[in-house]
């Protein structure tokens, strides 16, 4: 059965949260979805048609765990496909400074090079400032941060900055991107229509699905 991965990584949460309204998505569109914490889990990604790896940045780099599990099936064949994407969990893309993009994509690299993987897609997602959730010396670091960044700076409340509808549009592509799997799961499993199956989808909109994933590497 074909069925899409989200393996993530999460030190506050939020990224958790970004892999279960991914894998929520997903399902409505009809894919079949698991999604692990690379910290508890060690799934094969050999048994899925389509991997997507969330991580979020802390202090400069990622959860150890995911670059664990990726170094360990990096040369597995369906991590070598194309269909497989990176989300990067940040807050640094919120200041829209040229120094701090160039800070970002360093970090990809890094990633990449400690990994031997490079996703299909890489994509940057602003992420949350949770400060009720953090400790009293977490919250003033974090504060003054967001303080030189133009953040948000009452310690009261938690902000999420994370485009949920641009998620769900990436969602869409994703599984455009991984029909013919998921029609052989439709097949075999339901017999009912997958809502982002090609029947439900225009010959042209598909090439647009697909060409669009692409750019986004
Ligand atoms: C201690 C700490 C360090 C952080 N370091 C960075 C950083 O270096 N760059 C960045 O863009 N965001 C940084 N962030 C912001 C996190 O990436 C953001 O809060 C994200 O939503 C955390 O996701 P999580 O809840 O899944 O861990 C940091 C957050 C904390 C709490």
């Amino acid at each position: 059965m074909a069925r899409i991965l989200i393996l993530y990584g999460t030190t506050d949460g939020h990224t958790a949260k970004i892999a279960g309204f991914l894998a929520d998505r997903l399902r409505s569109l009809g894919a079949g979805v698991d999604v692990f914490d690379a910290a508890t889990s060690n799934p094969d990604p050999d048994d899925y048609a389509g991997i997507i790896v969330a991580a979020s940045v802390h202090a400069g780099g990622y959860q150890r765990s995911v670059l664990r599990w990726v170094r360990r099936h990096a040369q597995s064949e369906v991590m070598r496909g194309a269909r497989t994407a990176f989300l990067s969990v940040c807050l640094g893309v919120l200041q829209q400074s040229p120094k701090v993009m160039a800070d970002l994509i360093a970090i990809k690299s890094g990633f990449i090079a400690k990994t031997g993987w490079t996703a299909t897609q890489f994509k940057i997602v602003a992420g949350a400032l949770p400060y009720t959730r953090y400790g009293w010396l977490k919250r003033l670091i974090m504060r003054r941060i967001a303080r030189k960044a133009g953040g948000a700076t009452d310690t009261a409340h938690d902000y999420e900055y994370t485009d949920w509808h641009d998620l769900r549009a990436f969602a869409g592509r994703f599984c455009a991107l991984c029909i013919p799997e998921l029609e052989a799961t439709r097949s075999c499993e339901t017999g009912s229509a997958c809502r982002c199956a090609p029947a439900a989808i225009p010959a042209r909109q598909r090439h647009l699905a697909r060409a669009s994933v692409g750019s986004s590497r």
